[in-house]
């Protein structure tokens, strides 16, 4: 078969690599892609939210099976296009329709969606400028500090997490009036929950599903979990805390009703849920759902994956996920991710990228983030550079095998955290 991969990332590069080495592929393509899913298949000029000429390209070269990487196409709504479209229906899409994509899209929907299926998540209250007054005394009847929330899209900036009531209130009537633009015109207010976050990740072919690895990722730019929000620093899986009985807790509070509840809802589902939890003394409960893989998380979940994707994949698309089998590997995966110096704030491009040939002897596997390729050498082209994973025994083990490249490979400016793991 051949398949389209839709994405720009290490997230995508990963899923590439898991794709490229089943022996259903005939041929990969990926869109837009990056210097590093060009070694694995053909990167293809399309933006991933480009429909019309997605479909051109799925048509002229009879591609079977398109796999997103990213939330935007997906609550831009490309399953129901191909879907709607007699020319493209046959094409399998992995990834959920508008309306499921809507757990990620709209943060007021994901929380009425758990409210009306009991799937346990922080108190909220939902406000538009419209009943500005209720917001406000919700928070009032709140402690320190307070969670705001962006109702739309803000590529992973919309959470502000206030110290005290009076600038929760300030930011509250900032977001209203646009910060985000449309996409705060709605606000959550939600109750803070303290814990320890981890990232679940369930396929669903919308009847059946399989519970991928469990991972952590480290979010903040500076050791200690310090600093700015970044895309992700890197990734660790398993996790310890999400144990047998805690992933008992999950699957029953939470991944059945999730599925049930689409489904009684007629929300035609088909992909990943990513399920982003927080471990409130031993108790799962959702802080945010997201239609797609986590990024970095996908670097460490694909190395522990021995099954064949595609033929997960296919059972999605067929609906008969539940013959397929998913084996995984035993062992640690953990990701270093390596950065360019000043983001998330920042920073130059264009850099180049040294020490590949050293690291291709050991046996660690890069995943290109932010890279291009430019007269002939591979250099710097976003924030986020590479990825670097390793497999170990232990968490100790994974994590030593990837600092060991991290410091090989070299560009000017390099940056990464060498704390990641520190708290499991
Ligand atoms: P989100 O975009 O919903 O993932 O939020 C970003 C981050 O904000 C999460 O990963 C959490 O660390 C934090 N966060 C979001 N909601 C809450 C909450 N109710 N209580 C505590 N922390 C939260
Ligand atoms: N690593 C978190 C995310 O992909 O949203």
């Amino acid at each position: 078969m051949k398949v389209l991969l839709l994405g720009s990332g290490g997230r995508e590069h990963a899923l590439a690599w898991k794709i490229a080495q089943s022996p259903k592929v005939e041929k990969l393509y990926i869109a837009p892609g990056n210097a590093g899913t060009d070694t694995v298949g053909e990167n293809v000029n399309i933006k991933a939210t480009d429909f019309p000429a997605l479909k051109t390209f799925a048509l002229e070269q009879n591609i079977g099976m398109i796999v997103v990487g990213p939330e935007d196409p997906l609550v831009q709504g490309i399953f129901d296009s191909f879907k709607e479209d007699d020319a493209t229906r046959h094409i399998a899409v992995i990834g959920p329709s508008a309306k499921g994509a809507q757990l990620e899209g709209s943060k007021e929907f994901a929380k009425g969606f758990m409210e009306r299926h009991q799937i346990p998540t922080a108190r909220y209250k939902s406000v538009t400028s419209e009943n500005l007054d209720e917001g406000l005394a919700f928070l009032e009847s709140l402690s320190a500090p307070y969670v705001l929330k962006a109702d739309g899209l803000c590529a992973g900036k919309g959470v502000l997490i206030l110290p005290s009531l009076e600038e929760a209130k300030k930011e509250l009537k900032e977001m209203l009036g646009g910060m985000f633009g449309d996409a705060s015109a709605t606000v959550v207010i939600e109750e803070f929950l303290s814990g320890i976050e981890c990232s679940v990740f369930v396929l669903t072919d919308s009847q059946h599903y399989k519970v991928l690895p469990v991972a952590k990722d480290y979010k903040r730019i500076g050791e200690g979990d310090k600093g700015l929000n970044t895309g992700g620093m890197g990734s660790v899986t398993p996790v310890p805390f999400a144990n047998d009985e805690f992933m008992e807790k999950v699957r029953v509070r939470i991944i059945e009703p999730t599925i049930n509840g689409l489904r009684e809802e007629n929300i035609l589902y088909k992909g990943f849920i990513f399920l982003g939890l927080i471990n409130v003394q031993g108790e799962p409960m959702v802080i945010e759902y997201n239609v797609r893989m986590g990024d970095p998380e996908t670097e460490s979940v694909m190395l522990r994956i021995q099954s064949d994707i595609m033929d997960l994949f296919e059972g999605v698309h067929k609906v008969n996920l539940n013959t397929k089998e998913l084996v995984l590997d035993p062992r640690t995966a953990a990701c270093v991710m390596l950065v360019s110096g000043g983001y998330p704030e920042a920073y130059e491009k264009g850099k180049v990228i040294t020490g590949f040939e050293q690291a291709q002897d050991t046996d660690s596997i890069l995943f290109h983030a932010g890279t291009a390729l430019k007269d002939g050498q591979i250099v710097t082209n976003g924030g986020r550079v590479i990825a670097v994973c390793s497999y170990g025994d232990t968490k100790e083990e994974a994590l030593k095998k990837s600092y060991k490249v991290a410091d090989m490979l070299d560009f000017e400016k390099k940056y990464f955290r060498r704390d990641i793991g520190f708290d499991l």
